[in-house]
């Protein structure tokens, strides 16, 4: 609703590459026109490639992932936000900030949205209940200034309104202290598994597969080597009962093959490590497959 409101169909959108599939889902929706920006697992989206965008092309939005983006768990740093948002004002262009990990942090502070720069109500920051209270509440919110009034009619004439029982439930719940102390248990949590996680996967991986930590969320970027393809891995670790997020579903195009994501939200236990086992065996394969077709 919030791409809705900054744009008509045709109007071109600026997003990051790779970027989370319901952006490009919602692009498609609304008949939009993506420009895909390369963004990069450490430091996020490539602002001068943006700034070129922005000369290049009639952009009416970005929609961006400034705290540990989806898929790659990176985050923008504070003096990039600061140029974001100058960029966004210099050409007038709305910004959604998807911001739905923000609150899962790794670290003593929470990373500010770029949304505390903006000073012209160019940034409708949108985040949600599902990552940190409750994945079936289907419950978000978005702090769209200027924008509320619109986004209130395409929620009237979409869905009429998100569950009234389930808003008042998150209402009540966020009204009382819980709320904070239940966060920084989830954050404690989600540290160690992401942290067992990488000790499995650098002990049980081959070492040319990079792994991209975050400081946030829970999502782990990895590169295979050279010749080898996420998507095959996909399939092959689907028929032992292993599911992984290969890079392709973050583009439209043919790019990220040699990626995938894994989600490491899950208490690390003995099936885990026996996962990692047989992934690290599968990649294994594809290393002696590709050493094959070469001689
Ligand atoms: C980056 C990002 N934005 C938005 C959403 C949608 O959130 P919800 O589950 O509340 O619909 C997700 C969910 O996967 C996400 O990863």
């Amino acid at each position: 609703m919030s791409l809705q409101a900054l744009t008509e169909p045709e109007d071109y959108v600026a997003i990051e590459s790779p970027t989370f599939y319901g952006a490009l889902q919602a692009i498609e929706r609304f008949k939009l026109k993506a420009i895909a920006i390369a963004t990069d697992p450490q430091h996020g989206i490539d602002l001068d490639a943006l700034h070129q965008a922005l000369n290049d092309y009639p952009i009416k939005a970005c929609w961006l992932m400034t705290n540990f983006h989806n898929p790659l768990g990176c985050t923008l740093s504070w003096e990039n936000k600061q140029r974001l948002v100058a960029m966004l004002e210099k050409y007038g262009v709305g910004l959604v900030e998807d911001d739905v990990y923000g609150e899962l942090y790794s670290g003593l502070q929470r990373p500010l949205p770029a949304k505390a720069l903006d000073n012209k109500g160019l940034i409708l920051h949108c985040s949600s209940f599902s990552k940190n209270l409750m994945a079936w509440f289907r419950i978000g919110w978005v702090a769209a200034g200027h924008h509320a009034k619109s986004i209130q009619r395409l929620q009237l004439m979409g869905t009429l309104s998100a569950s009234a029982p389930m808003q008042l439930a998150i209402a009540e719940y966020l009204a009382t202290s819980s709320y904070d102390s239940h966060l920084r248990r989830l954050r404690k949590t989600l540290e160690q598994r992401k942290n067992a996680a990488i000790q499995s996967l650098q002990q049980h991986l081959p070492y040319d597969v990079t792994i991209f930590p975050s400081r946030g969320g829970y999502f782990l970027w990895l590169e295979l080597p050279p010749g080898l393809s996420s998507t095959a891995l996909y399939w092959q670790a689907l028929e032992k009962g292993i599911s992984i997020a290969p890079g392709k579903m973050f583009t439209t195009g043919d790019k990220y093959d040699r990626h995938f994501r894994l989600n490491v939200s899950y208490e690390w236990d003995e099936r885990c490590e026996q996962s990692v086992k047989t992934l690290a065996s599968l990649i294994q394969q594809q290393i002696k497959a590709r050493h094959s077709v070469k001689i």
